[in-house]
């Protein structure tokens, strides 16, 4: 694989696991060396161990990202290892779904806090780093953002948010030189969607697997979206051909999105 990405320093949260852990992957593997942040030391060691196969640099941070004091020790991890950024990818969130009657503020809270708070305090705290590299921020969204839905309510205003800010930081990194995309999956197999096809099949009272596959029907696609499906768009984004697409957002989803993108 071309090494698009020698000399690069990048920064992906939620790279432990799932969407995350295939963009560092990814990103490693064109030559990007990477800090990877999540919470569970364990799983980031894991991630780490892996990642290294590219001879690639990796770092890990073990954080909360839901305040700020957690999105500051990000950037003292930073400081402690490589001492810049060229890429950061705002990929760590975790919405939960369900109806509108039962999630509590707390639980709305939560959602904003690590999706839409982490990411907008990482940016503010990274951003002047970024410009100075003239780097690159991607930021993970979700269809939700522009297909709202009664059972994912907090999912889709955060991305709807998150989208909205997206679109605003491109206006400002025209000014100071930082490329800003958005990405959107669709429904990608990752652990975290693993989770929800079982509860939702359990409630339904079929098996996973046929749950998986009604969605599939519903959608109308060939099949659910990969992690490595998102990488690779990511990866392209962060490399030089891309530096001419700013403030778009492109979805990942393999056509499910009817409307208009
Ligand atoms: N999978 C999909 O179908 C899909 C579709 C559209 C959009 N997305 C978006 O893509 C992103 C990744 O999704 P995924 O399915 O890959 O999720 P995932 O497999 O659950 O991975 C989530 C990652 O975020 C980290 N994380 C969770 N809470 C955190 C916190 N409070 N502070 C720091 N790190 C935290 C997790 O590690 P720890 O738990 O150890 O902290 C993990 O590394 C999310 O923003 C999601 O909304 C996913």
């Amino acid at each position: 694989m071309a090494e698009n990405l020698a000399g690069k320093v990048a920064v992906v949260t939620g790279g432990s696991r799932g969407i995350g852990r295939a963009i560092a992957q990814r990103l490693a593997t064109e030559g990007a060396d990477c800090l990877i942040v999540a919470r569970t030391p364990e799983n980031l060691a894991t991630a780490a161990d892996e990642l290294a196969a590219t001879g690639r640099r990796i770092e890990t941070c073990a954080v909360d990202l839901r305040s700020l004091e957690g999105c500051e020790a990000v950037q003292g991890r930073l400081d402690d290892t490589f001492g810049r950024i060229d890429i950061l990818v705002n990929c760590a969130g975790a919405t939960q779904a369900g109806p509108f009657l039962d999630l509590s503020d707390d639980v709305w809270q939560d959602g904003f806090d690590l999706k839409f708070w982490g990411a907008v305090r990482l940016t503010r705290l990274l951003w002047p780093s970024l410009g100075e590299a003239k780097g690159t921020v991607i930021n993970i969204v979700g269809g939700f953002a522009r297909t709202p839905a009664a059972d994912f309510m907090i999912g889709g205003a955060v991305n709807a948010a998150f989208a909205n800010f997206s679109k605003a930081l491109a206006g400002l990194g025209l000014r100071d030189d930082v490329n800003v995309n958005t990405v959107h999956p669709g429904q990608t197999v990752t652990d975290r969607l693993d989770q929800v096809f079982e509860t939702r099949a359990a409630q339904a009272g079929i098996t996973p697997d046929e749950f998986q596959q009604k969605i599939i029907e519903r959608q109308g696609v060939r099949r659910l979206g990969k992690p490595d499906d998102v990488a690779a768009l990511v990866a392209f984004l962060c490399s030089p051909e891309a530096r001419h697409i700013q403030g778009t957002a492109i979805g990942v989803d393999g056509g499910a999105t009817s409307g208009l993108f």
